[in-house]
């Protein structure tokens, strides 16, 4: 007989076994009894909590043969192929592998047909943002209209990457993670049926490492009966778990330091062939760099992290060798890899790619060295009084507002214009002026002036390229391989600095669209001689900081 993990084993069948998602449960149970399914559901929340399996049992209630009922049987025929997953009457999508618009048309032309023999035709999409744009669109259509025998139930760890369009017509659920209490109460259960012998400590370490994910803690289970056997003790729990948890952490996070690519590759095919989860050993990495970050940028890190002394002492130790931007990168590189794995065949390979890029990285600790030499070197070439060098069209930041570097946008629209400003557009206020043509002239500075709000989002933002404006929808384009760039500025309001940034130039709300796309078309050009009339001043740091900003800082004369 096939060995079944814990995880899939013991994936509840009913909603009373659904834990610690009461507020969902109740309400889903509710609308089922009165009669009131919505449309379209949106079940939004961390890995491993349960919403796949909510939204299963969900199907189950609406199809039982005593259904609709909040009370599925779980005996009937239509019960158990919901729960194994072969039931015609509930199609399970995976948004991941199933992107594009095809899948999309496909589900559209079936949806006409009545469900085969339950009352109800469910189509759960599990990681749904990850539909393509295309996809979306064709999905809206038929959310504007859906036939009455059709229940969507949309599942997603990132909400956030899901069009408003399509949130506005679902009904809402956000899960939880569960508490260590209710990890390790299920995990007892399942100790004691399962016959193994395992101590209440270990267990609890169990707890506490998944984090709140149910399926990590009973895949940790999984992985230490195969090491241990049916009895674990404390120690071996504890060792098996170390690995996974702190100690490898540190040194991965040392080989990143020291940029030991070698010495990374083969850490990471030790903890492969330890039998660690791959998926658990990121998000570990993932929690470890965020912890890191912590203690770079807060104030009291022993309050924001819940590790013993020690460990928070030796992450500052580690945090002192890396800036916050790195960390930033880091942290977008590993996400990045975790959607991969997600996706791949193969877990190992986004594992080693990201190790690899994470050793190679650009020292971006020199970057915004980089970019302060540059100001200062500007600053000089101006003071040396050339007609051109006397008006730079992007002023020094430094003079007008040394203490507040937040202010220096402001600059960019500062009343004293020079004609050469008003050729490139800065800060005219002439709303109706702005074109595609004038956003790519402007794009350097643009870069420049976020670079003194955010450094992480122009460097982010430096990989990219403006592509269309439509209305007051400007698109900015990622190549595939800037995917996590794109990435890390849908997050935590970067989208807005970039907003804010146009605004203060351009004078108009402009919202921002990213888009990643096959072959990056180059809009605005370095090809551009550079500071041509200082060639000899030309200093190896703003070729380099040009060359990774893509800029152009040609002086422009007036028009
Ligand atoms: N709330 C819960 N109560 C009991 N068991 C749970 C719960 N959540 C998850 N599990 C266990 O974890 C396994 C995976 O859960 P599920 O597939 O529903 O997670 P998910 O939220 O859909 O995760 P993902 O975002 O990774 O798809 C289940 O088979 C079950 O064993
Ligand atoms: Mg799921
Ligand atoms: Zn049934």
């Amino acid at each position: 007989m096939s060995y079944i993990v814990f995880a899939r084993k013991w994936r509840p069948k009913d909603f009373e076994s659904v834990l610690g998602q009461g507020h969902v449960v109740t309400t889903l149970k509710n609308a089922i009894s009165q009669s009131r399914v919505a449309h379209a559901y949106l079940f939004s929340g961390p890995r491993g909590v349960g919403k796949t399996t909510t939204a299963r049992i969900f199907a189950m209630g609406l199809n039982c043969k005593n259904g609709p009922t909040s009370t599925p049987c779980g005996n009937c025929d239509s019960c158990k192929e919901t729960a194994n997953g072969t039931n015609l009457d509930v199609i399970e999508i995976d948004g991941a592998s199933n992107r594009g618009i095809d899948e999309v048309r496909t589900l559209r032309e079936n949806i006409k047909f009545s469900p085969s023999q339950g009352k109800f035709k469910v189509y759960i999409i599990d990681e749904v943002h990850m539909l393509t744009e295309e996809a979306f669109n064709a999905l809206l259509k038929t959310l504007e209209e859906p036939p009455s025998h059709v229940v969507f139930i949309f599942a997603t760890t990132r909400p956030y990457k899901v069009p408003p369009t399509i949130l506005s017509r679902c009904q809402r659920f956000d899960f939880k993670r569960l508490s260590i209490d209710e990890i390790a109460g299920k995990l007892k259960d399942i100790a004691a049926s399962e016959k193994l012998e395992i101590q209440e400590e270990a267990l609890y370490t169990v707890a506490r490492a998944a984090e709140g994910s149910m399926r990590d803690a009973e895949s940790m289970l999984d992985q230490l009966v195969s090491f241990c056997g049916r009895k674990i003790d404390l120690d071996s729990a504890t060792s098996i778990l170390g690995m996974i948890g702190q100690g490898v952490l540190f040194d991965f996070t040392d080989k990143v330091i020291t940029k030991d690519t070698a010495g990374i590759l083969k850490l990471v095919d030790q903890v492969i062939s330890g039998g660690k989860d791959i998926p658990q050993f990121l998000n570990s990495l993932i929690g470890h760099f965020r912890n890191l970050l912590i203690t770079k940028v807060g104030e009291d890190p022993q309050s924001l992290i819940d590790l013993p002394k020690e460990s928070v002492e030796r992450i500052s130790a580690q945090a002192s060798s890396f800036t916050s931007e790195s960390l930033l990168y880091i942290l977008s590189v590993l996400a990045n890899a975790q959607d991969a794995v997600r996706r791949a065949v193969s877990q190992r390979i986004p594992l080693e790619l990201a190790a690899i890029r994470l050793t190679r990285r650009e020292d971006l600790s020199s970057l915004s060295s980089i970019l302060n030499r540059l100001l200062e070197i500007e600053k000089r070439l101006e003071s040396k009084g050339s007609p051109h060098a006397a008006q730079p069209h992007v002023q020094d930041p430094h003079r007008e507002d040394k203490k507040n570097p937040e202010k220096n946008l402001n600059l960019l629209s500062s009343p004293d214009k020079t004609e050469e400003q008003l050729a490139v557009g800065v800060g005219v206020k002439n709303p109706l002026d702005v074109s595609f043509e004038r956003i790519c002239e402007i794009w350097p500075i643009l870069l420049r002036g976020i670079t003194s709000k955010k450094m992480s989002v122009a460097i982010f933002l430096q990989a990219a390229q403006p592509l269309k404006l439509d209305e007051k929808v400007l698109t900015i384009a990622f190549a595939r391989e800037s995917r996590f760039n794109k990435e890390a500025l849908e997050a935590n309001g970067n989208r807005r600095v970039i907003e804010d940034a146009l605004n203060e130039i351009l004078s108009q709300e402009l919202r921002i669209d990213f888009k990643v796309v096959e072959e990056l078309e180059k809009k605005v050009s370095a090809e551009e001689p550079l500071y041509e009339e200082y060639k000899e001043e030309t200093h190896e740091v703003i070729k380099s900081a040009l060359d990774i900003f893509g800029g152009n800082l040609k002086k422009k004369g007036p028009a």
